[in-house]
């Protein structure tokens, strides 16, 4: 059965750059750090590579949950196996060989997972659930922060749901787009294990609190 704890994973994308390393300091109650790698062609927004998500990593202990927003996920994904990831999140829009970049990741020794936009039917990928230790849904239309929540996405958790515990998988299903106090609630009843909160974490007054406060309604 999959663990059904509430993890919430604060999305750095919406921390603020300039004092990046306090930001990811700032939190010390988050269960993984989220970092969002954006390519400006899989998605039209541009947002920070390999490089940073090293430098995430040298300040923080917590596991390093990296979304791949790019295409041509297969040419990359050493760099951010050796920037220290614990997970890697690729989107299956963006591969023709999703199970076997999943089996490439995991022989490295770092979790693989895959994520779909919310216009990609879950059902064509429910067979390869195995190959897998994460799936992220799109709550939002990749690329941007603070969007609002889609809640017509929870279908495609309670399918997975369904699937995961019928066949005592531990696939995390982690949910991404608009997580906040008021949407937290109906995607933790849906079945999601992990919460990507971005505005709703680094817009707060008290990062850390927002946490707490989101934890706590998942619950
Ligand atoms: C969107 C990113 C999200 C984003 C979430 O493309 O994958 O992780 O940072 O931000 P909020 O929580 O503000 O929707
Ligand atoms: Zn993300």
């Amino acid at each position: 059965m999959a663990q059904r704890t509430p993890l919430i994973a604060p999305s750095i994308l919406a921390a603020d750059f300039s004092r990046l390393g306090e930001q990811v300091l700032a939190v010390p109650d988050a269960d993984w750090i989220h970092v969002d790698i954006m390519d400006g062609h899989f998605v039209p927004n541009l947002s920070f590579g390999a490089d940073i998500t090293a430098a995430v990593n040298r300040v923080t202990d917590k596991e390093l949950d990296v979304h791949l927003m790019i295409e041509n996920p297969e040419k990359w994904v050493d760099n951010y196996i050796d920037a220290g990831a614990d997970c890697i999140v690729f989107h299956v829009e963006a591969t023709e060989g999703h199970v076997e970049l999943a089996k490439y990741i995991r022989s490295k020794g770092v979790r693989a997972g895959f994520s779909l936009r919310p216009g990609t039917p879950i059902e064509d990928y429910l067979d390869d659930l195995e190959h897998f230790d994460e799936v992220i849904v799109m709550s939002v239309e990749p690329g941007f922060g603070g969007q609002s929540f889609m809640p017509e996405q929870l279908e495609k958790v309670r399918t997975l749901r369904k699937v995961i515990d019928e066949r005592g998988l531990n696939t995390v299903i982690e949910i991404d787009g608009g997580i906040s106090a008021k949407t937290i609630k109906q995607a933790a009843d849906a079945g999601v294990d992990a919460f990507v909160a971005g505005s709703a974490v680094y817009g707060a007054e008290d990062p850390n609190k927002a946490i707490q406060e989101l934890r706590a309604l998942a619950q």
